[in-house]
């Protein structure tokens, strides 16, 4: 498959999808400035700012930092609203969606970078994994993937096997984070391709989901990371922005 593009744009410039099966996806580190840390905070309402007080390692509190507020800050741009006054409600399984406007969004942030999926409409969940090693992987496979996952992941070189569990991982997570009930739903009951080389799809689904009404896609937004995307709509523009400055 031919490698993606992901253009470079500051906050000011990134487009804002306003066409059913129009998605933007940006991807952005999460590594948070001491100088960008109160301007951050201050896109946050007050029990986010709590939440963030409460983690105690760097790292976590800068994944949640810098997600929180770059997804308030694209929010905002998309509702035109000051990224402060973009409020959430929560599904039962804590999905943030927007209380008010019609958009549908979705944030993931794995070791240092992170993915937020926008859309005007529908369901969408976006997953990153930095790609780490694994203590007995085909254990962990056999434990969560099916057996054709599991067959394809043993089959391939030693060297493509790692890239190949996360890619499957990643797709499973996606689909698992737009319908919302968090992995209870089971990743067992999500089945996808693992071909490398074509285009991804979802084989099967849970009850009541239609694999082939559902889009998927495999993101690499940067070096080491792999990621997905799902949206249960007909994906007819995917826009891949990396966004360098949070604040213009
Ligand atoms: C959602 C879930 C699959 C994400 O797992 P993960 O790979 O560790 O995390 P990711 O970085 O990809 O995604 C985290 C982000 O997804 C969003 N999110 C949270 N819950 C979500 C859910 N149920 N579905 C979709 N997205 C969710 C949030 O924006 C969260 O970011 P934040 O923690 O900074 O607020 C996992 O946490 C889960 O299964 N949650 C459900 C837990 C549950 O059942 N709770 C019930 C009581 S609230």
């Amino acid at each position: 498959m031919p490698r993606q593009v992901w253009r470079q744009a500051g906050l000011a410039s990134i487009p804002i999808p306003r066409q059913i099966g129009h998605v933007l996806v940006v991807s952005f580190s999460t590594a948070v400035s001491a100088s960008d840390t109160g301007p951050m905070l201050e896109c946050l309402d007050a029990s986010e700012r709590e939440r963030w007080n409460r983690f105690q390692s760097p790292r976590v509190k800068g994944e949640f930092l810098a997600g929180k507020a770059m997804a308030r800050r694209i929010l905002g741009l998309a509702l035109g609203l000051g990224a402060r006054d973009v409020r959430f409600t929560h599904n039962a399984k804590g999905k943030p969606e927007l209380a008010d406007g019609p958009f549908a969004f979705n944030l993931s942030h794995s070791h240092g970078w992170a993915l937020f999926a926008l859309t005007p409409s529908g369901r969408i969940g976006v997953d990153i994994e930095r790609v780490r090693p694994v203590t007995d992987l085909m254990d962990l496979a056999r434990r969560y993937f099916t057996p054709v996952e599991v067959d394809a992941i043993g089959m391939a070189d030693s060297s493509a096997q790692l890239d190949l569990f996360y890619r499957v991982w990643t797709r499973k997570e996606a689909f698992i984070k737009a319908h919302g009930l968090g992995v209870a739903y089971g990743l067992d009951r999500v089945a996808v391709s693992t071909d490398q080389e074509v285009k991804p799809h979802f084989a099967r689904l849970g009850e009541g989901e239609d694999p082939l009404a559902w889009s998927l896609e495999h993101l690499e937004p940067a070096p080491g990371y792999v990621g997905a995307l799902a949206c249960d709509t007909r994906l007819a523009d995917l826009m891949l922005v990396h966004c360098l400055d949070w604040m213009d």
